[in-house]
């Protein structure tokens, strides 16, 4: 990748707790190397929060604040890079009301990430109630009859198909249309928001004449695969997460939790480093983990002391982490370093909102 000041970097995340492993392996890690080549808009996206946790909102505030301390501590530097809380900056509401209108329904309903989230949350929330909701009266009643049947139909006339989750994808081009990006770090799982993106700027170009927006391309960084403690993808949803400032002492249970060879019983027995999650993570934390392979192939090494490794390797890193945090917990406005961010995307955001205004015939 070359260096090249033009291009405007957008991405955000929303604040659904402390950050694990995966998120930095997948993400952050990515993010920070990303601020020194591009001009970034990095930011916290609460009202994609709201937009499938409207019940557990009383959280956002403090979720916020424990991720910005979190970027903080991975080095995401406000100097260097401009980030900032989405709800802050009411473009992003004002353009993703003015995309609406050139945005057909069924590209929304179309796209695959709402179908398969929206039945996901559902059967999450209706997990082993089967019973209870035929029993219910009305709609609820129907709408039990059809789970499990034809559960894409389901989820779509529940009450979590709101209109705001439907809309997710409008929400997400506007922030990052708003900046002109050029380039937006996704991970495979979002490209087809991004291509919704691309197809809103065209309509809205082409419905309103001009070129007032900027089609942005995908920017895949390559990131090694993170599983969770169970070899499952690490995700909250999951349970198998280990945090990026995991305290000394659970991080250590947690590392001899890890799943591993099963066919590796005793210290002597041949194992098979692939699929086993204490192998992923040296290759993550230990330079030499060839050599640990190596042994581990050949019988040489048991989990046990396998595992020793790691935590220590792992501990150095995390340790660093939780120190970094915590001064910055101490030391840092977290307010104030949203506040200057709001001002300086303002700046930016409000200029081009100006300018798609005028397109749509309302300045
Ligand atoms: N949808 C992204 C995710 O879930 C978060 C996001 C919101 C985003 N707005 C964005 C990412 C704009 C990139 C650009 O990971």
């Amino acid at each position: 990748m070359e260096n090249n000041k033009k291009d405007v970097v957008v991405s955000g995340a929303r604040p659904t707790g402390r950050l694990h492993l995966g998120n930095y392996w997948g993400t952050l890690k990515n993010w920070a190397e990303l601020q020194h080549k591009y001009d970034c808009y990095f930011f916290v996206a609460d009202w994609h929060a709201l937009t499938t946790g409207a019940d557990k909102s009383e959280s956002l505030a403090a979720n916020t604040r424990e991720m910005v301390l979190d970027w903080l501590a991975l080095g995401l530097d406000p100097a260097k890079c401009v980030f900032f809380r989405q709800s802050d900056v009411k473009e992003h509401a004002e353009l993703a009301l003015l995309l609406g209108m050139v945005t057909p329904i069924s590209w929304l309903l179309r796209n695959p990430t709402f179908k398969d989230q929206l039945q996901e949350l559902y059967k999450q929330k209706y997990k082993g109630q089967e019973d209870k909701m035929k029993k219910a009266e009305g709609v609820t009643r129907q709408l039990a009859e059809a789970h499990g049947e034809d559960a894409e139909t389901t989820a779509l006339h529940s009450d979590m198909a709101v209109i705001g989750f439907l809309g997710y994808p409008v929400l997400m081009a506007a922030d990052i249309l708003l900046y002109d990006a050029t380039k937006v770090p996704i991970g495979k799982d979002q490209l087809p928001h991004l291509e919704l993106t691309r197809d809103m700027v065209r309509r809205f170009n082409h419905v309103f004449g001009g070129q007032t927006l900027t089609e942005p391309e995908p920017l895949f960084t390559s990131s090694p695969v993170v599983p969770g403690i169970d070899g499952r993808k690490m995700s909250k949803s999951y349970g198998n997460t280990i945090a990026l400032g995991e305290d000394a002492k659970s991080l250590e249970a947690k590392v001899k939790k890890m799943y591993t060879d099963p066919l590796k019983l005793k210290v002597d027995d041949k194992g098979h480093p692939e699929g086993c999650v204490v192998c992923a993570f040296h290759k993550l934390y230990n330079p030499e983990w060839k050599v640990q392979e190596d042994a581990c192939r050949a019988g040489a090494t048991g989990c046990g002391a396998c595992k020793k490794l790691l935590i220590e390797l792992m501990e150095k890193e995390i340790g660093g982490f939780r120190a970094r945090r915590a001064e910055f917990a101490a030391s840092v406005d977290v307010d104030k370093v949203l506040a200057e961010g709001a001002a300086r995307a303002r700046a930016v955001a409000s200029k081009k909102m100006a300018a798609a205004s005028k397109a749509a015939g309302l300045l």
